[in-house]
């Protein structure tokens, strides 16, 4: 039995749950009429219900003295402390700074820099190579130094200023910068190197393809004018060419996905501008003083994170569905999915040991009404349990378009409706409806850049909470070491220059030889 199974509040809750199984939220719902009420908080500008869960005030306070058992008060302070708490790479953990007011010294220096150069490329201030002014940015990344501030500058379009546009290259499939140049001209084009350690082979084959491009039209001696880049590794990132003035720095204490805040950002600060990109911070902020201080019974993050323990460990769902029901957060999945799956998908706790329970779900969703066509199906009528959050946007972007937002509105509300209640047909079962698929519902007042620094905390601090739950390190990410070293090897071997040796398997071996043929003329 490990220290988590191991647990009084563990013990209570698996007796808790043989009691809940089989409970419908359509009673829950009928024996409290005050339940929709009762269940909901908020926060930092957010609203949060989570009436529709298989829940009761004992399932709540059961919930919770498993965060006590598990000390979460004590790490938390642990986090904001600087103690080392990502041990396996004997780390701080420290995104919380990156938003402080006032920030830490060197944060604070850093955002400055950020400001001033994203407002000479906003002004038209910022000249290329040949005296032209920079119209297009683009920003080549990979994980977290993409997905976060390629979702929020998505979710922020309206805030986005004309000049220059900001554009966002990962992948190392050529056709995603070429995509990307095809509208472009190399003398009004800068290109930001997003690395933290500046050693992540698609972000340098990408910088090393785009300095190819650039130098079709700009001097050598010229190239740095083009560039600048984010990083932990400023060594590297000047040996690449890029002057230290056009560096900026990030540390080792703040995780890639949990990096928006940092210089990771500065794409983001372009597109949106720095006062937009402080309210982004101070939205974050209020969501971390709320984590910081609110009891774990009335602490967003916190029941969030619980919920989700509830759902992975005693009922055994596999998946969580994220719904976004507005079209500028399309991105805000794929970003959770690193958020959530690089920090919680650990099969060892933080002392090596195997752990004898589920950790982090598989995260998944995109926005609605979109969903409802297509797999909302078998959230209804499949057999599986699939907790969701469905994420709301209050007021229409635009008020002309106040009747097509209701529409939307209605319809997210609809579905968890529906998704909780169920509705009986024994005659005809294939229209019947199961029910007690529980959710919840964020409501967000408008689609800002405080709502969404709001939203983007409170998922950071629900991952931290998972974590601590599950005893893991939501820190590091070694898992996805081996497949680098894997690929480092094979590429000579598709480029013909060494064999396939006996270490690689009869079937990968068979694939490369298969990728050499050339396709039939
Ligand atoms: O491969 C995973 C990872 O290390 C992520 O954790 C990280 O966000 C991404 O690669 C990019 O890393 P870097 O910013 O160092 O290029």
């Amino acid at each position: 039995m490990s220290s988590l199974t191991g647990t009084e509040a563990w013990r209570r809750l698996s007796a808790h749950h043989a009691q809940m199984r089989n409970v419908h939220m359509r009673d829950l719902f009928a024996r409290d009429p005050q339940r929709g009420a009762r269940y909901s908080l908020e926060a930092a500008g957010l609203f949060l219900d989570y009436a529709k869960h298989r829940i009761t005030d004992e399932t709540l306070a059961l919930l919770c003295a498993l965060a006590r058992e598990r000390e979460l008060g004590r790490w938390i302070e642990r986090m904001y402390a600087g103690e080392p708490i990502n041990n396996s790479e004997r780390r701080a953990v420290l995104h919380v700074a990156l938003r402080a007011d006032p920030p830490p010294r060197e944060v604070g220096e850093t955002l400055a820099r950020m400001r001033a150069f994203a407002e000479g490329l906003r002004r038209g201030e910022t000249r290329g190579a040949t005296g032209e002014a920079i119209s297009d940015v683009v920003n080549l990344g990979i994980g977290g130094s993409d997905l976060g501030p390629r979702m929020a500058a998505r979710a922020l379009r309206r805030y986005c200023g004309q000049r220059p546009r900001v554009h966002f290259v990962a992948n190392v499939d050529p056709e995603d910068l070429n995509a990307v140049l095809e509208g472009l001209r190399p003398e009004s084009t800068l290109f930001i190197v997003a690395s933290k350690t500046f050693t992540t082979a698609e972000t340098l084959m990408n910088a090393r393809r785009a300095r190819a491009w650039l130098a079709s039209r700009i001097a050598e001696a010229d190239l740095g004018k083009h560039f600048a880049a984010v990083s932990t590794n400023l060594a590297a990132a000047g040996q690449f060419g890029i002057a230290p003035e056009r560096i900026f720095p990030m540390w080792d204490w703040v995780g890639g996905r949990f990096s928006l805040w940092s210089a990771v950002g500065l794409a983001l600060m372009i597109a949106i501008g720095p006062e937009a990109f402080d309210e982004l911070l101070a939205g974050a902020r209020a969501m971390d003083e709320h984590f910081r201080a609110a009891p774990p019974e009335a602490n967003m993050p916190v029941l969030l994170a619980l919920l989700g323990v509830w759902y992975t460990n005693f009922f055994g769902a596999h998946t969580h569905a994220v719904l976004p029901y507005a079209e500028d957060l399309q991105l805000f999945p794929n970003h959770l999915q690193q958020l959530e799956m690089e920090s919680n998908g650990k099969r060892v706790d933080r002392e090596g040991a195997a752990v004898d329970y589920q950790t982090g779900p598989i995260l998944w969703g995109s926005v609605g009404t979109n969903g409802q066509h297509a797999f909302h199906q078998l959230l209804h009528q499949g057999t599986r349990l699939v907790p969701a959050d469905f994420i709301l946007v209050r007021t229409p972007t635009d008020a002309r378009d106040a009747e097509a937002h209701r529409m939307l509105l209605a319809n997210a509300l609809a579905q968890s409706a529906a998704l909780m209640r169920g509705q009986d047909d024994f005659a005809e079962p294939h229209r019947h409806y199961p029910g007690n698929q529980p959710s919840s519902t964020i409501v967000l007042p408008r689609l800002d850049p405080r709502s969404l620094g709001a939203l983007v905390a409170l998922y950071e601090h629900k991952v931290f909470v998972q974590g601590v739950i599950w005893g893991v390190n939501s820190f590091d990410q070694w898992g996805v070491e081996l497949g680098k070293r894997i690929a480092q090897s094979l590429t000579p071997m598709l480029a013909g220059i060494s064999a396939p040796g006996e270490e690689l398997d009869s079937s990968t071996r068979a694939l490369i030889r298969r990728l050499q043929q050339r396709p039939p003329e």
